[in-house]
């Protein structure tokens, strides 16, 4: 049985205010963490400030790190430097840092490792873009992605990667993957990882949908086999909209 986990990824939204008012709406209507995993990837200004009031049944994320432990790379925030105040997810790979800030599946690798290194759960971000999913290439991309960026993890730590399918020309646009397409790629992704690892790691590990979720999709997404929860923009910047979808993992 796998754990379902809702995770929100604030992106570059909210203040230090209306992050905390956040918090305070969800924190005592969230349910256990035994039955469904709730994260909130915040921007790295207000981590600190969130994880010192986040409980068991809520887990604060970062949305990047640096591969380097510490070093001259100005603005930058380390492994070490999140785990120091307590942050135990990271967002690796999400689609807009590798088209904007030029990610590349080799810096995500090293990510990766490095998050494993310190302890801290990765959500590792894959999908492809609507010219990709048009010339029928989306388990391609799927399956380069996946290869490049688990070089040398374990299996052991595999099975606690989160691996989050994001659909490029999904997100942001209400344009929302059929759940049949959703549930497709969610299903190749997991039959990849039973060809890179063994079928214990494909049958533990997490496979979220992200792209455009919302209420009015999210039981629908939930239902499906090979989903095991959700990365949300939009939708989790709205305390009572984020509540309805953790929800709506039980
Ligand atoms: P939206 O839910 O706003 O489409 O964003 C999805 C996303 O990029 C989550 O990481």
């Amino acid at each position: 049985m796998r754990t379902p986990i809702i995770a929100g990824n604030w992106k570059m939204y909210k203040t230090r205010d209306e992050a905390l008012q956040f918090i305070y709406a969800v924190s005592e209507q969230l349910p256990s963490s035994h039955l469904v995993e709730s994260v909130i990837c915040a921007p790295s200004f207000v981590l600190r400030c969130l994880v010192k009031r986040q409980g068991e049944n809520l887990r604060i994320g970062a949305q990047n790190m640096h591969f380097e432990d510490s070093g001259a790379f100005t603005g930058e925030i380390s492994a070490p430097m999140l785990k120091s105040i307590g942050v135990e997810y990271v967002v690796i790979g999400h689609s807009e840092r590798r088209a904007m800030f030029n990610e590349t599946d080799e810096a995500i690798n090293k990510k990766l490792l490095t998050a494993f290194r310190h302890k801290i759960t990765p959500i590792l971000c894959i999908g492809e873009s609507l010219a990709e999913r048009e010339q029928d290439l989306t388990k391609a991309v799927l399956l380069r992605q996946l290869n490049a960026d688990l070089v040398n993890i374990t299996p052991q730590n595999a099975k606690k990667v989160v691996i989050a399918y994001e659909p490029i020309w999904a997100i942001g646009t209400g344009k929302t993957a059929t759940v049949a397409q959703a549930e497709e790629a969610c299903a190749f992704i997991r039959q990849t990882i039973a060809s890179l690892y063994n079928q214990e790691v494909a049958d533990a590990i997490r496979i979220q949908y992200g792209g455009s979720v919302k209420v009015s999709n999210i039981h629908e997404l939930m239902g499906q086999e090979n989903i095991d929860g959700a990365l949300i923009g939009g939708a989790s910047l709205v305390a009572d909209d984020f509540l309805t979808l953790v929800k709506a993992a039980l």
